[in-house]
Order: C-alpha cells, then sequence, then structure tokens
C-alpha cells in the first residue's frame, strides 16, 4: 500500500485524546496513525477478527440528518464487536422536543453509553457537549463547524487512491462557507506539506476567515480559480460539494443561490487521467451521474472508507478495556 500506511505500523491504535471535536484536534502523527489503524480496520473486516469493542455500547445521538456518516459509526461499532442505540431524529424524537438542553441529555446518554457520535446543527456543539460528557464524544458534524471524522475519511481515500498525503493540488468547490466537511479537509490537509489549494466556491460561499487564517500560518498555498473549467486540467484531486441550503438565511435567498459548477463530462475530459474526483455526499446536481463510471469518480468508494475510518476512531478513543 502507500508509503505513510507501510512506514507506520498498520495497527489497531489507542489514542491519547478523550474526545474528537475538530479537525484541529489531530497533528500530523496522529492522523497518520489513525490512517495506520483504519488500514488495520479495513483487514479485520475483511478477515473477521475479534471484536475489540465487545461489551462497549455506542450512542449515535443525531440532531441533523444522515446517512453515510450515522450508519457507517454504527456498522463500525458492530463490526469492533461492540453495540449500538441510537437516535436517528434527535431534534423531533428525544427529549430536545420537550426543551431539554443539549448538555442534560449528554448527562443521562453518558450514563448508559461508552461513547457518543454527536450530530447537532450548532457550531460549537460537541465542543458543548464534551464540557459535560462523563464519555468520549465525537463530532459528528456541528453546523458549519466542523466535520472531523469526514475529513479523515477524506484523507484515507487521497492516500489509497493517489499514493501520498503531501505535495497536491487540491480543488475544493462548492459551497466552502458552509461546507463543514471542506473546512476540516483544510485544516487536514494544513498539517502536511507543499499543498495547492484551489478554492472554487458557489457565489458568495467562499470558505471562512477563520480557516483561511490557519492556512495562512501554516504556510499553505491557497488561490481562488473562477470555474471547475478552469481549474480542472492542473488539479490531482477535486473535491465537490452541494450548497448548504439548510444553513443559508431563508428559503427564498437558499434556493437563489446557484450551485458552483457542475461535473460534468466537460469537466472529466479537462481533468488528469490520475486525478480523482471526490464528494463527502449526499450530492443534489453537482455532479452529473454520467460520470459514475468513470474510474476517477472516487466519490462511492470514498464512502465505504468511512466504515474503517470510523472503526479506528472508536477504538482510538473508547475506553481502555
Ligand atoms: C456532509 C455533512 O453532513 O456535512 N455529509 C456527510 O457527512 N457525508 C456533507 C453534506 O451534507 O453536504
Amino acid at each position: 500500500m502507500s508509503e505513510i500506511l507501510t512506514a507506520s505500523p498498520a495497527a489497531p491504535a489507542r489514542l491519547p485524546l478523550r474526545h474528537l471535536l475538530s479537525a484541529e484536534d489531530l497533528d500530523r502523527s496522529l492522523i497518520e496513525t489513525l490512517l495506520g489503524s483504519a488500514c488495520a480496520m479495513e483487514r479485520l473486516v475483511t478477515e473477521s477478527g475479534a471484536g475489540p469493542l465487545r461489551g462497549q455500547i455506542l450512542a449515535t445521538l443525531f440532531y441533523e440528518p444522515s446517512t453515510r456518516t450515522r450508519l457507517s459509526f454504527e456498522a463500525a461499532m458492530l463490526r469492533l464487536g461492540g453495540q449500538v442505540v441510537s437516535v436517528a431524529d434527535a431534534l423531533a424524537g428525544s427529549s430536545a422536543a420537550k426543551g431539554e438542553s443539549l448538555e442534560d441529555s449528554i448527562r443521562v446518554v453518558g450514563g448508559y453509553t461508552d461513547l457518543i457520535a454527536l450530530r447537532h446543527p450548532e457550531v460549537g456543539a460537541a465542543a458543548r457537549a464534551a464540557r459535560v460528557s462523563p464519555v468520549p464524544i465525537i463530532n459528528a458534524g456541528d453546523g458549519a463547524g466542523q466535520h472531523p471524522t469526514q475529513a479523515l475519511l477524506d484523507l484515507y481515500t487521497i492516500q489509497r487512491e493517489l499514493g501520498r498525503l503531501d505535495h497536491l493540488r487540491v480543488g475544493l468547490a462548492g459551497d466552502l462557507k458552509h461546507g463543514r466537511t471542506v473546512r476540516s479537509l483544510c485544516l487536514l490537509l494544513s498539517r502536511f506539506e507543499g499543498h495547492d489549494l484551489i478554492f472554487i466556491p458557489a457565489p458568495g460561499l467562499q470558505l471562512g476567515e477563520d480557516i483561511l487564517a490557519v492556512l495562512r500560518q501554516r504556510g499553505v498555498s491557497f488561490e481562488t480559480a473562477a470555474d471547475i473549467y478552469a481549474a480542472a486540467p492542473t488539479l490531482d484531486v477535486l473535491y465537490q460539494t452541494r450548497v448548504q441550503r439548510e444553513r443559508l438565511a431563508g428559503d427564498a435567498e437558499g434556493q437563489a443561490v446557484p450551485g458552483g459548477g457542475r461535473v460534468d463530462r466537460g469537466v472529466m475530459e479537462r481533468l488528469p487521467r490520475h486525478a480523482i474526483v471526490m464528494h463527502p455526499l449526499p450530492r443534489v446536481d453537482e455532479i452529473d451521474p454520467a460520470v459514475d463510471g468513470d474510474p476517477r469518480a472516487a466519490y462511492f468508494r470514498q464512502a465505504g472508507n468511512g466504515l474503517f475510518v470510523r472503526m479506528a476512531v472508536l477504538y482510538g478513543l473508547a475506553a481502555r478495556g
């Protein structure tokens, strides 16, 4: 496999972390440990090895919709031999509907379980939860804030597909303002060397100044391209995202914002042969399904990698047995 994954011992690893709240919790050495651990998890699934988290329970507490993130966390826990309790629609289907605070819900759920994966519409919700939680909190997306496990699986995918995590030209397209996956991915990429980031934002949806400041401070080179067509010929990775309409001010305003350009056959013709197209999914209309059959369309392989990376995160944070 890749340089990094063979250079580091690809074994399941415990992490020197209590919670995983932001991509900023992860420096290069921790990222490499986690990716090595995910590689070991991939082998564990293939070889259906023993369940190292037998007897432990994960709560998935999701106050926003999810398909991949929640189900891959749950499948990851089951693959590790643990068990899962789940609230898939916590805004309506938990005591939040009766007015219970997030903090109180976390105190209670933490009394029943060993780990909590939390998705919430408010930026900073995972950090708030971590302040009162008796068990590790994993941020499964907090509003337009962070989504660190998605960014880890994005890196895992890049590593697998392109064989390196340094010196890449990465085009980031779509809703860079509200897209938490892009925000976390930029932070993780900033831990590696020599990247050029090419932003291709949908109109008005440029990456936040907070992330740009970190990129500047870490010496990451970045520029903005006019459109996907212009950027495509030089890229190693084209990371497309949907406009986060649920995070735009009002319905009318949300509907009025166009996407940032569609990945279609024309874009694929311009993209280098070795490059890959990624997307955290769900896609709406920003990638033409006609390109799904192109070997460079990596987004479904990317989603599949979520299982191994989340196994590594769960194992890494679980209490020592
Ligand atoms: C993303 C999210 O929830 O931020 N989805 C995911 O976790 N794969 C992207 C999105 O919803 O657009």
